[in-house]
């Protein structure tokens, strides 16, 4: 691409090395996944273009270049997942955030805009004075006497310190099989945590992000709890933390809050909960419990041996005894240890049957959550009944905010392929309009660099 002269000049002046006439063709790795060279196409210029630029064309000879570490540029081109994450926001042709002329306003009320992601390619000082632009008309637009402000001020510090509270570990319970419940000081999502909704966890300073779905709260308490199964290196040494520790920090709650309806009548809602699904249903089963409408919960396992919160004086009991006739429940394991023998499809697929035969409570909804497979395997069978159905997706994600695209769904939606993010719109998405064939594999995706770090860790 074109380069400004002072943008050469400044990046000669820090000492970067041009290859010029150069295009990385290949990274090549070491055994060790590390990338070690790069083989570039050796380019020349091509003849002049209508405006008379000439550009790069490949000779057809290489050359190998030593490296230890590649960052790619993501590309001049505006973000693509922006129209599909914010559907009201204008953007031009170019793909860039739309202004209002002579304003840096978007589309959106109370959202500016400057920069590049407006301007397409431009420089740092257009961008400052864009921000300086935007922030004069924000000040201009501000209803508040200074007073006012000071005071709000003074309330977001109180928020704050209250945010930074260390997340300490309160209790620890183990659940079953290496799953582990803990309630963690964590006030202000306590005090705002709704149903359905998760938070991100960093365990260590160094850790990785970790999504997790909350499993309960005490807004009073100021704690959450959350229930954590140790698969990979992170949560495997998450479980090891004990009473008294701390995660570096959690933030949330986060994600789209469970859509709550009242369901009139000789209706229920039916849960499916998979493995470790049961402590993310448990909230969303409560909140509806609430509103008066029935539930049935099918909670599937494995095994008996790694059955938690089921037994007498347990959640789930204490649930019943809370809203007596409104909470049915009905338990499967894979081998037949407890409950139906089989998958939680298949006293699923009974009650679909009933349904459909017109016996029953008629089933308004069903929510699935657990392992990726099940959910589909839900979807499929609800599918053909016609029967309206919520996946609770735990996608991989990084920052949960939307932005990164790792949390990526791939939905088909009035014909047309697009992009939801689990992360902002979900985790709970509508399980018939997910494309599962490509959503399924995103979960492999990073199998090996995962079992590598299990065996580094002398995990396995
Ligand atoms: Fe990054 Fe959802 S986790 S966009």
């Amino acid at each position: 691409m074109p380069v400004r002269v002072e943008e050469l000049h400044h990046a000669l002046e820090e000492g970067i090395q041009l290859k010029v006439l150069r295009a990385p063709r290949e990274f090549v790795s070491e055994k060790s996944n590390a990338v070690c060279h790069t083989i570039l196409d050796v380019m020349e210029l091509g003849p002049p273009d209508a405006s008379g630029r000439r550009s790069p064309v490949p000779t057809g000879q290489t050359e190998t270049m030593q490296v230890d570490l590649v960052i790619m540029a993501l590309g001049n081109a505006s973000n693509p997942i922006i129209k599909d994450s914010e559907p009201d926001l204008k953007t031009t042709k170019w793909g860039t955030i739309d202004v209002n002329s002579g304003s840096q306003k978007t589309s959106l009320d109370g959202v500016y805009s400057g920069g590049d992601a407006t301007r397409g390619g431009s420089t740092a000082i257009n961008a400052a004075g864009d921000g300086k632009a935007a922030a004069s008309e924000i000040a201009g637009e501000i209803p508040f006497t200074a007073a006012e402000i000071k005071e709000l001020v003074e309330k977001a510090a109180r928020y704050t310190d209250q945010a930074q509270a260390p997340a300490t570990i309160l209790k620890k319970t183990e659940l079953a099989g290496g799953i582990v419940e803990f309630t963690v000081n964590s006030p202000v999502v306590a005090k705002a945590a709704q149903a359905g909704q998760f938070v991100r966890v960093l365990p260590t300073p160094k850790g990785e992000l970790i999504p997790l779905t909350l499993a309960d709260w005490d807004a009073e308490a100021g704690t959450i709890d959350l229930v954590i199964q140790g698969m990979g290196t992170s949560t495997i040494g998450m479980n090891k933390m004990e009473v008294g520790e701390a995660f570096t920090g959690i933030a949330g709650p986060l994600g789209q809050p469970s859509k709550l309806h009242r369901y009139e009548g000789n209706q229920t809602i039916v849960f499916t909960a998979g493995g470790v699904g049961l402590p993310p249903v448990y909230p969303i089963m409560r909140a509806h419990l609430r509103l008066g409408n029935h539930v049935t919960l099918i909670a599937g396992y494995r095994t008996a041996s790694l059955l938690f919160w089921t037994a007498k004086g347990e959640r789930v009991d204490r649930l019943q005894q809370e809203f007596p006739g409104l909470l049915e429940v009905i338990y499967a394991t894979n081998d037949g240890t407890f409950g139906v023998k089989g998958f939680v499809t298949t006293p699923l697929e009974e009650l679909l049957k009933q349904n459909k035969a017109g016996e029953g409570r008629k089933i308004a909804e069903v929510i699935a959550i657990g392992p990726p497979l099940m959910m589909r395997a839900v979807s499929e069978m609800t599918r053909q009944y016609a029967v309206p159905t919520v996946a609770s997706l735990n996608s991989i994600m990084v920052d949960a905010t939307g932005m990164c695209g790792a949390c990526m769904v791939p939905v088909t939606l009035d014909g047309k392929l697009v992009r939801k993010h689990a992360c902002i719109d979900g985790p709970e998405i509508d399980a018939h309009i997910i494309d599962w064939d490509k959503f399924l594999p995103r979960f492999e995706q990073f199998k090996p660099q995962e079992q590598l770090s299990r065996v580094n860790h002398g995990l396995v």
